[in-house]
């Protein structure tokens, strides 16, 4: 067992929440510190409409790092890319504490934090003074709670951030502020995504084909993953979609205390149904849109289904609770296994086969 491994047991003690601070500020102090590796050629992708060539296909996913304080030291433990936010334009605190509980025995995490966060202003400070060249670095904005245009704050933060991240998303998925996924109903999103349109055209003169994703809920039906996927393919300037955020469904299965906790449920319990509604959004958009595949990641073999539903890359955060950083090693030196053992040469064999 390495440093990592013992620190991140350790923490596993502490209340969630106080975990997750001790973690980033172990990070940022440099008490936590991964060595950089060369990942296996094998494994990199390549997203085609957001022109974004990852080095591996892993991903962490937004809500880890939400001010932007540890994305190099995230990359550096191997991740292809990394999802800062999400950010609303002002700082907020967040619900009230306890908002965050880990559901042990289920291998989840529910949470409903709020988009706790700095605001835009200390978020881009810190991209701004990060070098181009550590790797791939999103920005994930979102609304304020009490906003009166939740729409303009969307607007102002993917300005906000245009310059100086290396891909953009649009959370309108997160059942944590009130009536902020009615965002995904067909009239709405029109209107966000047109103004969204309109506000990427106008940035075009700064910087030239910034990738714009939008992040979706695992909780819709047929009706809504088509109306979703054709306004979505409407906009030429839609790089792709994420699919998914958490869920409020409370699977039968969960066994942990925590189970009635108000929120969204993330981690093992979330691999299937996040799987199903990928692969129903890739039945409509095929390779017209870049698809990130994101709920209850553990292993290279959850990858794989990912890959197999119609995603080019993925990401993860609630195994990172159970499993620490290094599991991300662990995952990519099993996929260049399986590669192996199944003859492959690319990642994008899993998605044809
Ligand atoms: C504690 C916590 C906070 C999160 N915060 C955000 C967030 O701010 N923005 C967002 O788009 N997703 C957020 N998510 C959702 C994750 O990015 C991811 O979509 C979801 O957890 C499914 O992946 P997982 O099962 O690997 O965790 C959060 C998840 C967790 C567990």
């Amino acid at each position: 067992m390495n440093l990592f491994d013992v620190a991140s047991r350790a923490v596993r003690i502490l209340p969630a929440e106080t975990a997750h601070r001790f973690t980033i500020n172990a990070l940022k102090t440099g008490l936590a510190k991964p060595s950089f590796e060369i990942d296996d050629p094998r494994l990199a992708v390549k997203l085609r409409r957001a022109g974004l060539h990852l080095p591996n296909p892993i991903g962490l996913a937004a809500g880890f790092d939400k001010n932007a304080e540890v994305f190099s030291q995230m990359l550096a433990f191997g991740f292809g890319l990394t999802e800062c936010g999400t950010v609303t334009p002002r700082p907020q605190d967040g619900n009230p504490r306890p908002r965050l509980f880990r559901l042990t025995q289920d291998h989840a995490v529910i949470n409903r934090m709020g988009f706790n966060n700095e605001g835009i202003g200390m978020f881009v400070r810190r991209l701004s003074s990060a070098p181009r060249s550590i790797g791939i670095v999103g920005a994930n904005v979102g609304a304020n709670k009490d906003s009166e245009d939740r729409i303009a704050d969307y607007v102002a933060g993917v300005k906000a951030v245009w310059s100086y991240s290396s891909y953009v998303t649009i959370n309108i998925s997160s059942p944590n502020t009130p009536g902020l996924r009615g965002l995904q109903d067909r009239s709405a999103l029109e209107e966000l995504l047109g103004r969204i349109g309109d506000a990427a055209r106008e940035m075009e003169s700064a910087v030239k084909n910034r990738p714009v994703f939008l992040k979706v809920a695992p909780d819709l039906d047929d009706k809504a993953i088509q109306d979703i996927a054709e306004v979505g393919l409407a906009q030429d300037w839609l790089a792709g979609l994420i699919v998914s955020n958490t869920t409020i469904d409370r699977p039968e299965t969960l066994a942990s205390a925590y189970k009635r906790e108000t929120g969204g449920l993330s981690g093992a319990p979330l691999l299937e149904k996040s799987t199903r509604i990928l692969a129903a959004f890739h039945a409509v958009v095929g390779d017209r849109l870049d698809l990130i595949g994101a709920g209850g990641i553990t292993s290279a073999g959850d990858v794989i289904a990912k890959l197999r539903a119609g995603a080019q890359a993925v990401q993860l955060y609630s195994a990172l609770v159970f499993h620490g950083p290094m599991l991300v090693r662990r995952i990519k030196a099993d996929l260049i296994a399986v590669m192996e053992a199944e003859g492959l040469t690319s990642l994008s064999a899993f998605r044809t086969a």
